[in-house]
């Protein structure tokens, strides 16, 4: 049995259901090893009781000594008990706790695996999943060790109950009604604290985020020669402020309200033992009980003070959670997205934007306005136009990240949206404009290009076979550990690449995925002038023949591209070669003329 996160409204029941379904042998055994402690505790009053008065009879002569050994016996099992029960209960707590955390967490990570990618793109949502990662483990794992200590403290509550209810029904009305409002209070301030987390979570990011620009190694060099280290401090502070003074605030009132009830509550358990007294004093109770009882209403109401209001306070926190997993839960997934690339591939034969006009989620503005092109097997194609024209949302809308746009998008004449991800994974390679730079193997940074065929022989002579395509074979050759050097700068003997290399190393990722159509998001932009011309000459060759579409801002690299699209506010204002382009003199010649003549002497000797 394992736990699965469904679409359903989380709440009370799951407390024992999620531990339950995780791993039910454990949760029993807990939950068994807290009620027998519970009732244990309760049979120590009439034991108590049974062997003062027994004792006293003893002592005034009226009863035999040998009539307290097996009251001895028992208080000394109810205290062998209690210790080793405690210690008997570490194994399967600790246990569940670990499995806990393992198969939340792993659902949690499916979960935001298949999610919508739209919805990552939303601040709220990406909110709601960070604050789900974090307070998971920290609460779900805590979640049986608050519920049986709930059900132990109300055996004792109940136990002491029925007792003062045998001895003095009012007595007994009185102590109930005292349990009531503190159990109210409880519950209040445990929800509190949760929405106070919920509301201090966004400080909390933007504080990480600050911490990291201040100690993180990306921002090393630009913190160093800027000196912005006190600036940053100054923000981060402030950040830190706000969310502890909305932690303050709610814990100042949970304690607040504790100990107003506290001191009630002891008032209240003095005036019943002073009325039990009274009945003592009027022979109508034994001294044993009297005493045994009025030790466990102490005992009683200090744990109602402190476990019973800790166990509330963290179950309703608990429960607060829930309504976040609920809505965690019912978040739109995409099927299929955590699928491998299927199998078997589809042929490339042609992809066509027909009237396609499209708007990022929760914007009015068009990005993509009603944009014509098609694209065919086996050609080049480059994407062209300034900072913001839209060229990377197109790559997106190509490989069916969004669904949201109006128009069509034609891929072998199907509509998109009716392809299953798994055979769009199987179609696309790419080459990310930000790439990612793997803290692993150099193999494996190249290998997980294609994650069926990783970890095997081939793929690994493959990979070096594409580094040696990329010009970078040579340079992980004669490292101490070649291919199997950790790049970055985590593991020991890792080494560092340059923003060059590393960029070489993702072109590699996606040369060793076999789909066919690959696409190229400013590929280059960190390679020397040398090697990116000769990536481009050798373009088809490296590509093994495939369709590729890369995006470039060096005109130079997209002369060598069959078809150009120059796009311009979201729309294709021109197509065709670099020579028909030229030919036509329009904002592509320009751009061109723009940049050779950085190179290029303009006539006359003077650079333009
Ligand atoms: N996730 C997003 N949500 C809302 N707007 C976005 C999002 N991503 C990009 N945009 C907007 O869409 C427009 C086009 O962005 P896009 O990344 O496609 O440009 P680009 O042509 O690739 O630019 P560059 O040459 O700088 O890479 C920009 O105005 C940008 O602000
Ligand atoms: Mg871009």
């Amino acid at each position: 049995m394992s736990f699965h996160l469904k679409q359903k409204h989380y709440g009370w029941r799951d407390l024992v259901g999620i531990p339950l379904a995780c791993n039910p042998v454990c949760t029993l055994a807990l939950m068994g090893q807290k009620a027998l402690t519970g009732v244990v505790n309760v049979l120590w009053i009439p034991v108590e009781a049974a062997f003062l008065n027994t004792a006293i009879d003893c002592a005034q002569g009226n009863a035999e000594k040998s009539s307290v050994y097996p009251l001895l016996a028992a208080m000394l099992l109810i205290i062998f008990w209690k210790r080793m029960g405690w210690n008997l209960g570490r194994l399967p707590s600790g246990r569940l706790r670990t499995d806990l955390e393992y198969q939340t967490r792993l659902e949690v990570t499916k979960k935001r695996a298949r999610l919508k990618y739209s919805l990552l793109e939303d601040s709220r949502t990406w909110e709601l999943c960070q604050r789900i990662g974090r307070e998971m483990s920290r609460n779900v794992a805590g979640i049986l060790s608050n519920v049986c200590d709930f059900l132990m403290a109300m055996i004792r509550i109940a136990g002491v109950l029925v007792i003062l209810f045998a001895e003095s029904p009012v007595l007994g009305f009185v102590m109930l009604a005292v349990t009531v409002p503190l159990v109210f209070v409880s519950v209040r301030s445990g929800q509190g604290i949760y929405r106070a987390f919920q509301k201090a979570s966004e400080n909390e990011r933007r504080g990480e985020y600050l911490q990291t620009v201040l100690t993180g190694r990306d921002s090393v060099d630009e913190r160093t020669l800027y000196a912005y280290t006190d600036y940053v401090n100054r923000k981060w502070h402030l950040q830190r402020e706000k969310y502890r003074r909305t932690f303050v605030r709610a814990e100042t009132l949970q304690e607040s309200r504790t100990a107003g009830s506290g001191v009630a509550t002891n008032l209240i358990s003095t005036v019943i033992v002073l009325f039990l007294a009274l009945e003592l004093y009027h022979g109508r109770l034994g001294i044993g009980i009297f005493i045994a009882l009025s030790k466990a209403i102490y005992d009683t109401i200090n744990l109602m003070y402190n476990e019973l209001g800790y166990s509330i306070a963290s179950i309703s926190r608990s429960m607060a959670f829930f309504q976040d997993l609920t809505e965690f839960a019912d978040l739109e997934e995409t099927e299929g997205t955590d699928d491998l690339p299927a199998a078997e591939r589809h042929k490339f034969i042609s992809l066509e934007f027909c009237s396609v006009s499209f708007r990022y989620p929760g914007s009015e503005q068009y990005i993509i306005k009603n944009l014509n092109l098609v694209l065919r097997e086996g050609h080049h194609y480059a994407f062209v136009g300034e900072n913001g024209a839209g060229k990377t949302t197109i790559i997106k809308l190509m490989t069916g990240l969004y669904e949201e746009y109006e128009g069509s998008i034609l891929l072998n004449g199907r509509e998109l949206r009716e392809y299953a991800p798994s055979e769009l994974k199987a179609m696309y390679s790419s080459v990310y404009q930000d790439f990612a730079r793997y803290q692993d193997t150099v193999e494996n940074n190249i290998e997980l290009g294609d994650i069926r065929s990783m970890g095997t022989a081939e793929a690994g002579k493959q990979a070096q076979e594409l580094a040696r395509k990329l010009g970078i074979y040579e340079e992980f050759a004669r490292l101490p550990k070649g291919f199997q050097t950790p790049l970055g700068k985590i593991a020991d003997g890792s080494v560092d690449l340059s923003g060059g290399q590393w960029q070489r190393v993702a072109f590699a990722r996606s040369l060793m995925n076999p789909a066919p159509l690959q696409i190229l998001d400013e590929p280059t932009a960190a390679l020397d002038p040398i090697s990116e011309s000769r990536l481009y000459e050798e373009l088809g060759k490296i590509s093994g023949g495939r369709t590729t579409v890369f995006i470039s801002h060096r005109l130079g690299s997209t002369r060598l591209a069959d078809t150009i699209f120059v796009l311009k506010d979201g729309a294709v204002c021109e197509t065709g070669s670099h020579e028909a382009l030229m030919e036509k003199d329009g904002l592509y010649a320009q751009m061109y003329e723009s940049q050779k003549s950085w190179y290029e002497p303009a006539e006359g000797g003077a650079r333009a």
